[in-house]
């Protein structure tokens, strides 16, 4: 006999299942039904205003659906191991680098030197060492976002959620950071689900990309992307990559016509 078909697979590290969100009574996101399996990286992408934010929050438990649920399972994996990375690096202007960093640590309740000790040793993963004692004005655009990702590395996340974590930065920098962030993950081996507005930087990134239509935005389109992992700056000359640019950018104008 034939097991019957299963909708999820049990290892799966969180699962979206038939989420709704509706603000003042506008339906936002309606019926998004998703599985995360451990160690994927799913890319978000779709119109602006479509929901994107607002799913990453749910995830996050940072808003409650109003339809269906966020499960996280298959693992030891708990809302505390989230770690959110905000558009904007969201540091503390009078804190240094470290103590920006360090901050999580310190909030969690670990002694000084711990925390210290753990958040050198991040800033030096995102090429920070010799910032370490600067402020966030003295800093350029894009190694403020390496302090973000710093910082959101200390608690060690087990589902790392990134909203637009790149998008005010130029292309270059965002280039170098998409590969220092899968530098990252080969150490780390954390999951994780990213908006991104750049089709380019999706495929890049992801392991899977959702293409979100328009409001009542639902999942108008899943595409694999089937590149393993490490990738590095050549992984954007290979004919898969391309074509599954193509892919995303048909998918995106498909929901945008
Ligand atoms: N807290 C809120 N209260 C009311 N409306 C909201 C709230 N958060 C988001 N929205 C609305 O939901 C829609 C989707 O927002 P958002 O998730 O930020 O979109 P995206 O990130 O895809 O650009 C927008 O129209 C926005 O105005
Ligand atoms: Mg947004």
């Amino acid at each position: 006999m034939k097991a019957a078909p299963r909708k999820h697979s049990a290892g799966a590290l969180v699962r979206l299942v038939g989420l709704g969100k509706a603000f003042d009574g506008e339906v936002i996101l309606r019926d998004v039904s998703l599985t995360v399996e451990p160690g994927e990286l799913v890319g978000v992408i779709g119109p602006s205003g479509c929901g994107k934010t607002t799913l990453l929050k749910l995830v996050a438990g940072l808003a409650a659906p109003t339809e269906g649920k966020v499960e996280f399972g298959g693992g030891p994996t708990r809302r505390e191991s989230l770690s959110f990375v905000f558009q904007d690096a969201t540091l503390l202007p009078w804190l240094t680098v470290l103590d920006n960093v360090a901050l999580p640590l310190k909030i969690a309740g670990a002694p000084r030197r711990e925390r210290e000790a753990k958040a050198l040793a991040h800033i030096e993963r995102v090429g920070l060492a010799d910032a370490t004692r600067l402020y966030p004005r003295q800093l350029s655009g894009g190694m403020k976002m390496r302090v973000s990702v710093a910082r959101s590395m200390t608690v060690d996340p087990t589902l790392l959620l990134l909203d637009e974590p790149f998008g005010a930065l130029d292309e270059m920098t965002r280039d170098t950071l998409n590969e220092e962030l899968l530098r990252l993950r080969q150490a780390a081996r954390w999951t994780a689900m990213f908006v991104t507005h750049s089709v380019a930087e999706a495929v890049f990134l992801a392991s899977k990309v959702i293409v979100l239509g328009a409001r009542p935005s639902h999942i108008a389109h899943a595409i694999d992307v089937p590149l393993g992992y490490p990738r590095s700056a050549a992984t954007r000359e290979r004919s898969e990559y391309v074509e599954r640019v193509v892919t995303v950018t048909r998918a995106l104008h498909s929901v945008q016509a």
